[in-house]
C-alpha cells in the first residue's frame, strides 16, 4: 500500500499535495508519496529560518544536546523502519541499510558530543608598545540560516551530515533531500518536530530541482552546503552569491594494491569498496592499479568472488547487489561500458544490464581517456590496470580531474608517507580501500571534487563565524 508522508514546513508536518511519487526501486512501483514545495514554499521557509535565527543562536550547550540526544533515541527506536524505507526508496541492500542507519545514530551522537566543544582562543596581542595592556579572545557564532540539498545514495545519513552540525552551531536550515529518496530525511523532520527546536528552525522540503534557486541564490541564506554530483554542484556555487558553498562530490576513486599485501584481504575489501550499494558513493573503488608481481592471481581471485555476487531484490539479506537508482543510470554505465570495450578494453565479468539492475563487472585495458577511467562510474564497475613503479603509478592516481580519497595497500611506512604527501584528494586511507569512512572523519574533497569538509567538527567550522573580541586593560 502506498504510503503518504508531509513535507515539513517551519518546522511543521504539511500534507500539500502528493505531486512526487517514490518508487520501490526494484519492484517500480509507487510506494510513498510525498509534497513537492513550490518557489513560494521555499520563500515561507526561507523567512521561518530567518526569523529563528535569534533563538536558534540563544540556545544553550544542553538545549542543543538534548534536541540531539532525542533524535539518537528515536532513531535507535525507529532503526527497523528507517531502515526498510532506505532499502525501498534507494533500492540499497537491507544489510547497506541497516549499516547506513547506525551511521546516521554515530552522526547524530558525534554532534551531541561536540555541542559543548565549540572553543574559542585567547590571544596575546602585546606585540609591540602600542599593543601593550590589550589582548583578545575569539568566539565561533553560529552563521545564520543555511541551505542544504543532500543526495540520492545515502538519504539519512548524508542530509544528517549537514542538519546535525546546523543544530550544534546553533543555526536553522532548509533542506531539500534528493527528489528519488526524500523518505529518510522526511523521517528525519518528523522526529526534529518532536523536540523543543524554536518555531522556523527547520523546513525539509523535496522540490523540482528547477523550483529550488532560492536555495542558491537568496541572500537571507548564508551557506550553501550541496551534496551530489560534481556537474551540479559547480553550477550551483557560481550562482550562490556572497554566501560560502560548501561541495562534497564525486570521484574516480582509485586503489593501489602494492606486492607486499596479503592478496586474499586485499580481494575482500575490494569486493566491498567496488560494490557495496551497487558502487553508487562517491568514493567507490573504480580504478584499481595492482603490482605486476601478484597481478594476475589478484585478478583471478577478484573475478571468482566478483562473479559469486549474489544480486537481486534488496529485501533479501543475502542479496549483494541490488539496484542502481533509475534506469537511465544503469543504461549511462552500461554505455560507458560498452564504450570501452569498443575501444579496446577487455570485459573480465559482468556487463548485463536489465532495467537497473547492471551486474557487478571487472575490465582491464580500458584507455584512460574513456568515460569509464576519466569520469565519475557511481555503479557496480571497476577497471583493473598494473603497475611495477610505485612513484609512476602515484602519478596515474593524480592523473584525474577529481580527488576525494585514495586507498593504498601497502606495508611500507615509506610507501605510506609519500602517499599521503604526494596524493591530490581529501583523504589517503592505507591498508583499506578509497572507501573507508566514519562519521566525525574530516571528509571532502579537492580538484573537482568539491571545497570543504564534512565530518560534524568541520561542517561546524564552516556554519560559524569567528568574532574577536579586544580588551584594553589602561596601564
Ligand atoms: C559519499 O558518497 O559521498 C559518501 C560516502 C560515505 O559517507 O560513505
Amino acid at each position: 500500500m502506498t504510503k503518504t508522508y508531509p513535507y515539513y514546513l517551519a518546522g511543521e508536518a504539511v500534507y500539500a499535495n502528493t505531486d512526487l511519487k517514490v518508487t520501490d526501486k526494484f519492484s517500480g512501483e509507487v510506494a510513498y508519496e510525498v509534497p513537492l514545495a513550490t518557489p513560494d514554499v521555499l520563500d515561507e521557509a526561507i523567512a521561518a529560518a530567518e526569523g529563528a535565527a535569534e533563538a536558534m543562536r540563544n540556545m544553550t550547550v544542553y538545549e542543543r544536546q538534548a534536541v540531539l540526544e532525542h533524535c539518537v533515541a528515536r532513531f535507535r527506536e525507529r532503526a527497523d523502519e528507517l531502515a526498510e524505507a532506505l532499502c525501498i526508496e534507494a533500492g540499497k541492500p537491507i544489510n547497506d541499510a541497516k549499516g547506513e542507519v547506525g551511521r546516521l545514530i554515530d552522526t547524530f551522537k558525534i554532534a551531541a558530543e561536540e555541542t559543548p566543544r565549540i572553543l574559542g582562543e585567547t590571544l596575546p596581542l602585546d606585540i609591540s608598545p602600542r599593543a601593550k595592556g590589550y589582548r583578545g579572545m575569539t568566539q565561533r557564532v553560529p552563521i545564520g540560516p543555511c541551505a542544504f540539498i543532500s543526495p540520492f545514495n545515502f538519504p539519512l545519513n548524508l542530509a544528517a551530515h549537514k542538519v546535525a552540525p546546523a543544530i550544534a552551531a546553533g543555526c536553522p536550515f532548509v533542506l531539500k533531500p534528493a527528489s528519488m529518496t526524500p523518505i529518510g530525511a522526511l523521517v528525519i523532520g518528523e522526529i526534529l518536530a518532536e523536540t523543543d527546536l524554536p518555531k522556523g528552525a527547520f523546513s525539509i522540503l523535496p522540490c523540482r530541482r528547477d523550483s529550488a534557486d532560492l536555495l542558491t541564490e537568496d541572500d537571507r541564506l548564508k551557506l550553501l552546503s550541496f551534496t551530489g554530483s560534481p556537474d551540479v554542484g559547480w553550477k550551483l556555487k557560481a550562482r550562490a552569491g556572497k554566501k560560502p558553498v560548501v561541495l562534497e562530490l564525486g570521484g574516480n576513486a582509485a586503489c593501489v594494491v602494492d606486492n607486499d599485501w596479503d592478496i586474499d584481504d586485499a580481494v575482500a575489501r575490494v569486493i566491498i569498496g567496488a560494490f557495496y550499494q551497487s558502487g553508487q558513493s562517491c568514493i567507490g573503488v573504480q580504478r584499481l592499479y595492482v603490482h605486476t608481481d601478484v597481478y594476475d592471481t589478484f585478478k583471478e581471485k577478484l573475478l571468482t568472488k566478483t562473479e559469486a555476487l549474489k544480486s537481486g531484490d534488496p529485501k533479501d539479506p543475502e542479496t549483494f547487489i541490488g539496484p542502481m537508482i533509475s534506469e537511465s543510470e544503469a543504461e549511462r554505465l552500461h554505455g560507458w561500458i560498452k564504450d570501452a570495450q569498443d575501444r579496446g578494453a577487455t570485459l573480465l565479468c559482468g556487463g548485463e544490464r536489465d532495467g537497473n539492475m547492471l551486474q557487478a563487472s571487472l575490465l582491464e585495458n580500458v584507455p584512460a581517456d574513456c568515460e569509464l577511467s576519466a569520469e565519475e562510474a557511481f555503479g557496480p564497475v571497476a577497471i583493473l590496470e598494473p603497475f611495477d613503479d610505485y612513484d609512476a603509478v602515484l602519478k596515474r592516481v593524480n592523473d584525474s580531474r577529481f580527488g576525494l580519497q585514495a586507498g593504498i595497500f601497502t606495508r611500507d611506512i615509506y610507501k605510506a608517507q609519500k602517499a599521503w604527501d604526494e596524493l591530490e584528494v581529501g583523504g589517503v586511507v592505507i591498508g583499506d580501500v578509497p572507501s573507508w569512512r566514519v562519521d566525525h572523519m574530516p571528509y571532502g574533497g579537492v580538484k573537482d571534487s568539491g571545497i570543504g569538509r564534512e565530518g560534524i567538527r568541520y561542517a561546524i567550522e564552516d556554519m560559524t563565524e569567528l568574532r574577536l573580541m579586544v580588551v584594553r586593560t589602561p596601564q
